[in-house]
């Protein structure tokens, strides 16, 4: 028997037990955005060091950053073979409103074949596959077919601040063929898929004030402005109508579509009906003259993420607030610069705010967007890799959400990344009752022992 055939023989004996195991891995709360849980993402952390160790890689460690530490471990004994850097990150999202959990968020239960909890497909399900592959050619051969470098962060769901200087300060060390990861979902239940682009992302705040203290809105509304009306305002003035933004030179850096990738994406297996209902969606709207994949995968878009102001809780209050807060971020499509729009939409802000209110405007974090030839080897080898563990030829698909590392490396290390997730489209990431499918999960474990392989037959 050749050997590829013997790992995934033992992995599909497994299955049981990698759920098991996952679900333990799920258990710890490593919420990065929220002070409370810092001691749960260190003993994440850990506990994903003690898990590299166990599956039989190497020089495992914790790397401290100002922030979170970074996971580093490797298997470098394919002499002659290509070398993968794989990266994913073990934080995840907040799980609130907890109300609406249909089981507990860090106690992870599978229904009907679906495994729920906080980080199932964002992104620890998704990792923890990537382990079970390695621990699977590393018990049944002793050996990888390939080189392995792993760094999974602690800090990507807060924008990663830390983690370009780790890249940077670690050129050596880090160097390596190809980039792997899996943290996107694929395009349709039963279409698993390669990514080829992701959006870049600029995110801010605007903080308005109108005076030093809420007011009577009878005896002062009508000759002092009203913050939060001021604001509404400004967003108005973000976009129009046809969904196009209105901040000048937006537009001025963004590679359009070819006809080719329309094409291309008009053939994928999706309905815009369908889509509608699943989540609940009245009517679709968004830039006029594109379709929701393209608008979704490579058009620009401006979005209020958080909006505060004045009286929000039950019953009526005449008041004229003192403050008015939104977040605004924007998707970034290539080859739109994270700085410059950043730049533009802060004068347009200050243009776009009367002299009766107080601004104060704050650039959160960002990163680039990314695009790649899909006709390169790497992209091929895990596209027949996915075949054998779907029996299905994946589909090449662009994606609306960010990874900003992925520019990094291209930037930082010269190196090409493949993209392949298994989560779904309605996985529930960042949202309550997030889930991985049990059966992606395991032909996500088998694509990527088969990955390996066909790496190890890519030419020098
Ligand atoms: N796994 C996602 C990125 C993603 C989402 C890729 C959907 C493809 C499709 C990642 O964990 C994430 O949420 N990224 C943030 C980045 C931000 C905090 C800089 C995002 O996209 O909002
Ligand atoms: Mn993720
Ligand atoms: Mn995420």
């Amino acid at each position: 028997m050749e050997n590829i055939e013997k790992v995934v023989d033992f992995i599909n004996v497994q299955r049981d037990r990698y759920v098991d195991e996952l679900k333990q891995y799920l258990a710890i709360p490593s919420v990065s955005a929220l002070p409370q849980h810092q001691a749960d993402v260190r003993r994440c952390a850990e506990w994903t060091a003690e898990q590299m160790r166990k599956i039989g890689l190497q020089n495992v460690k914790l790397m401290e950053t100002p922030g979170n530490p970074i996971v580093y471990g490797d298997w470098l004994g394919a002499a002659g073979a290509k070398t993968i850097l794989f990266y994913g990150h073990y934080d995840v999202q907040p799980v609130d409103p907890i109300d609406l959990w249909e089981s507990p968020p860090f106690d992870a239960t599978v229904r009907d074949g679906e495994l729920y909890a906080r980080g199932a497909a964002d992104d620890k399900g998704q990792v923890f596959m990537h382990f079970k592959a390695i621990e699977a050619h590393l018990k049944q051969s002793g050996k990888l077919p390939v080189n392995m470098k792993i760094i999974l962060e602690g800090e990507e769901e807060v924008g990663s601040a830390n983690l370009d200087n780790f890249v940077k300060s670690h050129k050596d060390e880090l160097a390596a063929d190809v980039v792997v990861i899996s943290d996107s979902p694929m395009f349709a239940r039963g279409v698993p898929s390669i990514c080829y682009g992701l959006r870049g992302l600029v995110y801010t705040q605007i903080d308005l004030r109108g005076s030093n203290t809420d007011l009577h809105s009878g005896s002062f509304g009508g000759a002092v402005a009203n913050p939060g009306f001021v604001l509404a305002q400004m967003i108005a003035q973000m976009k129009d109508r046809g969904g196009h933004i209105k901040i000048p030179g937006f537009y001025d850096d963004v590679v359009p579509l070819t006809q080719e990738e329309r094409d291309a994406w008009a053939k994928l297996p999706f309905s815009e009906k369908q889509y509608r209902k699943d989540f609940g969606v009245p009517k679709l709207q968004g830039e006029t003259g594109y379709t929701t994949l393209e608008r979704t995968w490579a058009r620009p878009t401006l979005e209020v993420n958080g909006l505060l102001s004045g009286f929000t809780g039950e019953g009526a209050k005449t008041v004229l607030p003192a403050v008015a807060m939104a977040k605004i971020s924007m998707r970034l499509v290539p080859n739109q610069d994270p700085d410059k729009i950043a730049s533009l939409f802060e004068d347009y802000v200050k243009k776009l705010a009367p002299k009766t209110v107080e601004l104060k405007f704050t650039r959160m974090h960002g990163g680039k967007p990314w695009m790649t030839s899909f006709d390169n080897p790497f992209v091929q080898a895990a596209s027949r890799a996915i075949e054998k563990g779907f029996n299905q030829t994946p589909v090449l698909t662009r994606e609306g959400g960010s990874i900003p590392v992925v520019s990094t490396f291209q930037e930082v290390l010269g190196l090409p990344s493949v993209l392949f997730g298994v989560g779904l489209p309605d996985e529930n990431a960042h949202a309550p009752n997030e889930k991985l499918d049990v059966g992606n999960f395991h032909g996500g474990i088998i694509s990527a022992a088969y990955f390996y392989d066909e790496l190890s037959r890519v030419a020098p």
